[in-house]
């Protein structure tokens, strides 16, 4: 049994001021919301108060990312023990825009995914294709490989409980998400791959959608076999859409 994830990557975006009011409308809005998990990420510099606000809620809080090492001169870098001080469930690694923006490799990624791991916390690895890949129909190969570079490092026993995030490049903040039936697609191939390593792993892995997911699109897409819940961005800060994914991974 995949319990839904709906994961909001608030990205570089918020205030204190902000952050209070989403979060007020979206702890209200998810406590009607049992048998799912609810996930925040903000940025670092808001991840004390905002676990000041959803402590004792069904919310849950979880980092952008985090560095690969463990300490020393890495200027604006955060570690994940520095994280530790934190009650954060989930660490995403591998965004496309850490990975196009900041110039993140498979291996970095991998690293960053055993930093995260090895701190207790439960990594969020991304995949996902460009659309010149998509256009070259390299989609399967990119994400095998993304995933390959981590799960080949771990293994089994260090994959476990990790969820992956299928997000495809072109589908990011365009508003043009992929149809259910392109990330169902993906999403059941990913789940093979896992399973080749361990089928029990590839059963029980989460594998969420992320690319313009809003409350009118959750529902086809959390309706497919393998797809497990979201990564959400822009909708992320609007807590209606936000509530309104929720609310369609309650009714899968
Ligand atoms: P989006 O972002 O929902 O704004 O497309 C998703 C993500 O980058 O995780």
């Amino acid at each position: 049994m995949r319990d839904y994830l709906v994961a909001g990557n608030w990205k570089m975006n918020g205030s204190n001021a902000a952050n209070s009011t989403l979060l007020s409308a979206i702890i209200a809005g998810a406590a009607d919301h049992a048998g799912i998990e609810y996930l925040v990420c903000p940025p670092y510099i808001y991840l004390g108060n905002v676990a000041e606000q959803v402590a004792g809620t069904n919310v849950q809080l979880g980092a952008q990312s985090v560095s690969e090492h463990a300490a020393g001169a890495f200027t604006g870098e955060i570690s994940a023990n520095m994280l530790k001080e934190f009650p954060i469930s989930y660490v995403i690694v591998g965004h496309s825009e850490r990975r196009a923006l900041f110039g993140e490799s498979d291996e970095v990624v991998a690293d960053k995914f055993v930093a995260a791991a090895e701190a207790g916390f439960t990594p969020i690895l991304c995949v996902g294709e460009t659309l010149e890949e998509r256009d070259a129909e390299q989609t399967n190969d990119v994400v095998s490989r993304q995933l390959a570079a981590v799960l080949g490092r771990v293994g089994k026993a260090g994959f476990a409980n990790a969820v992956v995030a299928y997000e495809p490049v072109w589908a990011i903040g365009t508003g043009r998400t992929a149809s259910p039936e392109q990330a169902q697609a993906v999403h059941a191939h990913l789940r093979a791959e896992i399973a080749s390593v361990d089928a029990e792993l590839g059963a029980s892995t989460r594998i969420l959608y992320g690319g313009s997911v809003n409350g009118k699109n959750a529902a086809g897409l959390f309706a497919m076999a393998d797809i497990d819940g979201g990564l959400i961005g822009g909708a992320a800060l609007k807590p209606e859409e936000f509530l309104a994914i929720g609310a369609a991974a309650v009714a899968a």
